[in-house]
């Protein structure tokens, strides 16, 4: 059994209020005019920066510091928020199933042997993102799962597609789809009758997170299960090509569309007897799905028809939920987390952020677990997002909204942590608008200075870091450094995360005197943050995290 008991910290006190700040998406680049959290006014992260130079440093958040296969992913919000929350690094889902596919072992498993019950008689369907970013799924291991499934007896099978664009390129989406069609051209000269079936982008159709907007989920149910939606395509290709013209839409937000055969009739809908693999390995974006295809009792909106089928998820989504209840590799068992040991030291925390990343602060944190480890010591608020829009339209968020909500939680004396996630830098960087995500990142700036402000006033003591680079760099560069351009010369806009380490910074009137970061550790990264913040609450982190970032030197 856990032990739960941390040691104290032989030189700092406890009972101090720690804020913790993540801001989602906001790295450490050279300053030039696409750097969108220079060409912001954010006097506040500029402060800190510029302040005490041992209270402010960089730390990794991307590759093998946060558990990814190789130094070129990128972080992303669930490796990097697992790492915060956790003190340690794990092997992550993309990792573990580069692994189970690299042996095979993914074919001997629990997961693949229920669903390939189904290859004799019925469709195999895959469905999820279709691109390389690494950061949900990835296309390499999709051809290895249809090569599989297609040695191992599966006789016909359909891909429905979600475009990407923001963890790529956008328009990125044409190239991934003519890779895939090549493959089932193959596989179809070999006697197998394989196609796409669907498609649609992955922000409009499919792949809502923390029940923002269940007509997102419904749109790709249509589509997929019913083989219903306002666009008929003989062919995939064309059916992005022709789509991504329509006003509004890019590869994000490609409507939803239907592959026909000769006769109109959709080619792939999902019904009795088939099989269904999602081959997207992170969690978030997967769930609302996974609850549509597997629970009975559903009321999120009218599926007309729920077909019996063998599903299984690339990974398990929910390990509370225990859902999906099939799934081909098991998840990285991320287990005593920071959280669940100060609630166990009588550490109250309160944590906040608004839907589209509520459960980063709090599923993420706590490692991949939804709801509370001790209901009598945290409090997890939720404010609502905006619904079906792209944040570009509204920079600002909720940040306001969350920085108050923080403000009041320091002031009422109640928590021992104030933990909150910051959107602004990400999810308008996302979008690829360069002028919003420079007011998106003052938004986020002035959110941080309400919050600091509070901890001021109760000489508390505050974390400022991030979860990965987005907003400090907004077009593709080439090996110098330097904007490349496409065939065209038009500068190509980066709506995704980077590779570039991320600020951390300490302070407060709580900090004890002699605190400041270490020099001695190698790389830090992420994963030394929680027996940093573990310290910054007067215990000892357990021996196996990772080192915290802090030493306390003596006074002379
Ligand atoms: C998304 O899901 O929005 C992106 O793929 C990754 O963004 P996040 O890791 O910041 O959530
Ligand atoms: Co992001």
């Amino acid at each position: 059994a856990t032990n739960w008991k941390l040691d104290d910290h032989p030189k700092l006190p406890k009972g101090k209020t720690v804020a913790m700040i993540v801001l989602d998406g906001w790295g450490e680049s050279a300053p030039d005019e696409y750097n969108c959290i220079h060409t912001a006014p954010t006097p506040t992260m500029d402060s800190l920066k510029n302040g005490r130079p041992d209270t402010w440093t960089l730390i990794k958040a991307h590759g093998t510091a946060v558990g990814l296969p190789s130094e070129d992913d990128m972080g992303n919000s669930e490796v990097g928020h697992n790492a915060l929350g956790a003190g340690r690094i794990f092997a992550q889902g993309a990792k573990l199933c580069d692994i189970a596919l690299a042996s095979g072992k993914i074919f001997d498993g629990e997961g693949f042997k229920y669903v390939s019950e189904s290859f004799e008689k019925n469709t195999l369907h895959f469905v999820g993102l279709l691109s390389d970013g690494g950061v949900h799924s990835r296309l390499d291991q999709l051809q290895l799962l249809i090569k599989g499934s297609a040695e191992r007896g599966a006789k016909r099978i359909r891909v429905h597609i979600l475009t990407d664009g923001r963890d790529v390129l956008d328009g990125s989406s044409v190239g991934f789809v003519e890779t895939l069609e090549a493959d089932l051209a193959k596989l179809r000269e070999n006697g197998v009758d394989a196609q796409i079936a669907s498609g649609g982008g992955r922000m409009y159709v499919t792949l809502d997170r923390y029940e923002n907007d269940w007509g997102v989920v419904k749109r790709g149910w249509d589509a997929q299960v019913l083989g219903e939606a306002p666009h008929k395509f003989k062919n995939a290709v064309e059916a992005v090509k022709t789509l991504r013209k329509e006003p509004g839409a890019n590869d994000q937000y490609l409507p939803p569309f239907v592959i026909v055969d000769e006769a109109g009739k959709a080619v792939g809908p999902i019904v009795d007897g088939d099989a269904v693999v999602t081959f997207n390995f992170r969690a978030d974006r997967m769930v609302m799905h996974a609850k549509a295809l597997e629970y009975e009792d559903f009321d999120k909106f009218d599926r007309v028809r729920f077909p019996k089928i063998r599903y299984a998820g690339m990974l398990e989504y929910d390990g509370e939920l225990k859902l999906p209840s099939r799934y081909l590799v098991s998840p990285p068992e991320i287990d005593r987390t920071s959280g669940e040991y100060l609630t166990h030291n009588g550490v109250s925390t309160f944590a906040c952020s608004e839907t589209v990343k509520f459960g980063h602060v709090t599923f993420f944190w706590n490692g991949n677990r939804s709801g509370y480890f001790n209901e009598k010591l945290e409090q997890y608020v939720e404010i609502p997002s905006d619904s079906g829009i792209s944040f570009n339209v509204k920079p600002k968020m909720k940040a306001l909204e969350i920085a108050e909500k923080a403000r009041d939680a320091i002031l009422s004396g109640k928590f021992d942590q104030v933990r909150v996630n910051l959107p602004n830098s990400d999810m308008v960087g996302h979008t690829g608008d360069i002028d919003a995500t420079v007011v998106a990142c003052e938004a986020a700036d002035v959110a941080v200075k309400m919050i600091l402000d509070a901890i001021e006033q109760v000489k508390g003591i505050y974390v400022v870091t991030a979860d990965h680079g987005n907003a400090e760099d907004m077009v593709k560069r080439d090996k110098a450094g330097k904007p490349a351009l496409d065939k065209e010369g038009n500068l190509q806009i980066l709506t995704s995360h980077t590779l570039k380490p991320v600020p951390i910074a300490i302070g407060g009137p709580g900090l004890s005197e002699g605190v400041r970061f270490r020099k001695d550790l190698e790389t830090p990264g992420l994963a030394n943050v929680a027996a940093t913040v573990m310290n910054l609450h007067g215990f000892v982190a357990p021996a196996d995290y990772e080192p915290t970032l802090i030493e306390v030197v003596e006074k002379n």
